[in-house]
């Protein structure tokens, strides 16, 4: 096959035919003219040129290409959930506005033929991740002596200034409520850039993926209370195991151990009755610890436990990559961590005029789990043996390999309130 670079120019031909031919190069293709003339090393133009702080520019320039990459799956994926009525072809990969997503909602219906590509891309951006991850031990290469050399030629830069990173934290649903607050406002660091400040702003207003995702996780077929109410028959099965539980802890003989058996039992029958009871709920999520509503929370129990199920196989690989999307992201901040502590140590000011390692330590809790509540899921699983039995109907219903939630499946869908969007 043709390179699609070559014009049709074939291999047997002059090479200097290739370089008269009107056709697009290599290098001109990829813009390299721009991209390998962009390192500009401070220290040499200081004359004292300092080694490492090619690898360092390098680095840097290096993620902001995948936070891009991942800007732009990301997009997509949003897309895909937010389907049909955005003009968007998801297929050719080209929408007619460029965001894609509508402005002042989500269409109700996802475009069900779609989700292979969804969990393609998600596992794409998991990919990427990975490779970020590691990244960070090629920049350790570097001695904080090194850096030391020409850090004090980059202030006031740094890495909070990088636009693509809140991009993608809004885009994937971290609100500003339960950001660490920093000089105030995040928004601060773009004060001169309208441009940035209407990217941002655009990034807060539009449904981020979790909120699309909420979405389609409380349509969840069987989650209706008038049919196969999978909620009021979880909670029979639940109480059943609470009651089993304080059975087991009064049979221990030893005063002690039995204690510790019935405050455990208690102690769940508590944390049940927070998904059990809707207020309780709300109020965790008010606290920020827990992220979805309440029914994307019952669609996620539901997909947990009955994923062997055909139709449920696709959406516990979709929830399973979402979780990957944290964990990353969360291994990614460690990372990045320990590497500021390595370099400038515990108690110098970030460039950016954090407190630095102290800043971003404190970036490492749950309040940036945007998919925190399919963590703590495991929580909320029962044992096997009292996992409500699918009816007939049902188990034909789940038994169709899954090619998305049809939407006449669950009206369920006006529990995320969307008050981002
Ligand atoms: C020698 C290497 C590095 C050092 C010492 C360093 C240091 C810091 C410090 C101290 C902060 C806190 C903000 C401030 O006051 O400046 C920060 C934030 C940040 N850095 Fe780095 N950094 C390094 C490498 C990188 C790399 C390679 C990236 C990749 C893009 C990066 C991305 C970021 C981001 C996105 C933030 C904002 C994090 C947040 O607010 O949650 N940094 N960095």
């Amino acid at each position: 096959m043709a390179c699609p670079l070559s014009d049709g120019i074939s291999d047997d031909q002059e090479s200097d035919q290739m370089t008269d031919s009107p056709g697009m190069l290599y290098g001109e293709y990829l813009r390299l003219d721009k991209i390998l003339t962009a390192q500009r090393l401070l220290s040499a133009e200081y004359n004292t040129e300092v080694h490492d702080e090619h690898l360092f520019i390098i680095t840097h320039q290096a993620y902001e290409l995948w936070f891009k990459q991942i800007i732009y799956e990301l997009d997509s994926v949003r897309l895909l959930f937010n389907s049909d009525h955005s003009g968007y072809d998801s297929l050719n990969g080209t929408s007619k506005n460029h965001s894609g997503v509508q402005k002042n909602g989500v269409s109700q219906i996802l475009n069900e033929s779609r989700t292979l590509e969804i969990l393609k891309r998600l596992n794409r951006i998991v990919l990427i991740l990975k490779l970020l991850v590691d990244q960070v031990s090629i920049l350790e290469t570097m001695t904080p002596l090194d850096f030391m050399a020409f850090r004090d030629y980059l202030c006031p830069a740094s890495g909070f200034q990088s636009l693509q990173f809140r991009l993608l934290e809004n885009k994937l649903g971290v609100k500003q409520e339960h950001r660490v607050k920093y000089n105030q406002s995040y928004h601060r660091v773009f004060g001169r850039d309208p441009k940035a400040i209407e990217a941002i702003k655009r990034s807060e207003d539009e449904p981020s993926l979790s909120c699309l995702v909420q979405k389609w996780l409380a349509r969840t077929p069987g989650l209706e209370a008038h049919d196969f109410d999978f909620w009021g028959k979880y909670k029979r099965s639940v109480e059943k195991l609470l009651v089993e539980q304080e059975q087991l802890a009064w049979k221990h003989a030893k005063e002690q151990l039995r204690n510790y058996h019935l405050a455990n039992a208690r102690s769940r029958k508590a944390v049940f009755e927070t998904i059990f009871n809707e207020s309780l709920h709300n109020a965790l999520v008010s606290r920020g610890e827990r992220k979805f509503a309440y029914g994307a929370l019952q669609g996620a129990v539901m997909i947990t436990l009955y994923r062997d199920e055909p139709r449920f196989s696709q959406p516990h690989q979709i929830l399973t990559a979402l979780m990957d999307i944290d964990s990353l992201i969360t291994k990614w901040r460690y990372n990045h961590v320990l590497m500021v502590q390595r370099m400038i140590g515990s108690q110098q000011l970030g460039t950016g005029g954090s407190s630095g390692y102290q800043y971003l330590k404190s970036t490492l809790s749950d309040r940036y789990k945007v998919f925190l509540d399919l963590f703590n899921l495991s929580t909320f699983l029962i044992p096997r043996h009292l996992i409500p039995p699918l009816t007939k109907q049902m188990k034909t219903r789940l038994s169709v390999a899954w090619n998305g939630w049809n939407p006449d499946d669950n009206q369920n869908n006006s529990e995320c309130t969307l008050d981002d969007t």
